[in-house]
């Protein structure tokens, strides 16, 4: 399909080939669980307390040494610990829409067909990520013509009607919209499509009309970075006053993703553990709730800048810090969903995004380079284990 507009006939081809059985969450292939369930996999540990534990994973050839489908021995950490994965950069735009109307699925149907052969669930990430940085080249140049709003909104919504509908039976939650704002002043940043259109909110709006038009059923997500970490004030109050906006207006989002990319900049004396604005971040988690939104963590991982270079001694700093923030995201019983972004520190995306000073790597995921577990899986799995259980 690659460069070729979807027809109906393809996508109707598309769909029997990938669609899913029923049953959403399927569990993730475990390891001899033991009767004390000390070697259960994440997931199967959450699925006792009605949570599901999942994963992002990459498309990657057959033998590739990277976080993805075709390395087996990544395969086999996702499989052991994950009944649901989602596509690290497969279903953004610049892997699927390489030009105004045309789109190339084919490595996000590896990575779907993948998790049928396994019976993983999959998540959508994502339909907009509404960054001038993460869109395609061809859409921050874009001519829209003498009609720029319809031919914005004509971009957003075939997108939005392709993937879905491509998808449908298969994907039942999706990032609809993802980052919409500068962390730092908690302004919208703008691409070519909200000024073509008018306004970010105009953009989302209609992103949001459209995947529920398609999918009545489907949990829609607005997903993003804000956090608990101290200067972080401004981006939240800018997504509480998106999601107000989208109740005033009846705009239809179910859920917050909350990314949970959490980091350890300074070490809090008190607590021994990564900054954090306990208190205002609570208060943040109760008004997204207080307003009907579930709450998904979409892309968990741990920044360790702030911790020494000793292994251990990070390692132990990670899962401390780890688990003072899950204490709080699990004590929300709006809360089901938790994702790592990546299981396996070598393949995580920090290690180029957010390098440390010292130049040592980072300790961020659930797995060493080694493939075997940091005291961050064992952190992971007592706090999915003692997680007050969903109804
Ligand atoms: C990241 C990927 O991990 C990288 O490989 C890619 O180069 C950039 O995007 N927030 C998101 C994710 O919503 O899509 C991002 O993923 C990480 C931050």
């Amino acid at each position: 399909m690659t460069g070729a507009s979807v027809t109906r006939r393809e996508t109707l081809a598309g769909l029997s080939a990938l669609s899913l059985s029923a049953c959403a969450g399927g569990a993730g292939p475990a390891v001899g669980a033991s009767p004390s369930g000390a070697a259960d996999g994440l997931h199967q540990i959450a699925q006792r307390k009605g949570l599901r534990f999942g994963s992002a994973i990459a498309y990657g050839a057959e033998g590739s040494d990277s976080g993805s489908i075709g390395n087996p021995a990544y395969r086999k950490v996702v499989e052991r610990e994950c009944g649901l994965i989602v596509p690290e950069n497969e279903m953004k735009w610049q892997a699927t829409r390489p030009g105004p109307d045309q789109y190339n699925f084919a490595a996000f149907d590896a990575i779907v067909r993948y998790a049928k052969s396994k019976g993983l669930d999959i998540r959508g990430h994502t339909l907009l990520w509404h960054r001038p940085k993460w869109m395609p080249a061809w859409v921050n140049n874009y001519d829209y013509g003498a009609r720029p709003a319809t031919e914005a909104a004509r971009l957003v919504t075939s997108h939005i009607e392709t993937v879905t509908r491509r998808y449908s039976g298969v994907i039942h939650s999706y990032d609809v919209v993802n980052e919409l704002f500068d962390d730092q002043s908690g302004a919208f940043v703008d691409t070519s499509i909200s000024t073509a259109m008018g306004s970010p909110e105009a953009v989302v709006d209609l992103a949001f009309h459209t995947a529920r038009a398609e999918l009545p059923d489907a949990e829609l997500v607005y997903n993003d970075y804000m956090s608990w970490e101290p200067g972080m004030g401004n981006h939240r109050a800018a997504v509480l006053r998106l999601l107000e906006g989208f109740r005033k207006r009846g705009t239809p989002c179910d859920a917050l993703g909350v990314q949970s990319h959490i980091e350890m900049r300074t070490i809090d004396r008190a607590t021994g553990i990564g900054t954090h604005d306990l208190k205002e971040w609570r208060d943040f988690c109760d008004q997204v709730t207080g307003m009907g939104y579930r709450l998904l963590l979409t892309e968990l991982d741990v920044k360790d800048n702030g911790l020494p270079a000793d292994y251990a001694a990070r390692d132990a700093g990670v899962a401390k810090y780890l688990t003072a923030y899950m204490e709080v995201m699990l004590s929300y019983p709006q809360l089901r969903d938790i994702l790592a972004w990546g299981m396996v520190d070598k393949y995580s995306w920090l290690q180029g995004f957010a390098p440390r000073a010292d130049g040592l790597p980072q300790r961020c995921c659930p797995y060493g380079d080694d493939f075997k577990p940091h005291p961050m899986r064992a952190a992971l799995a007592e706090l999915l284990a003692s997680a007050p259980a969903r109804a």
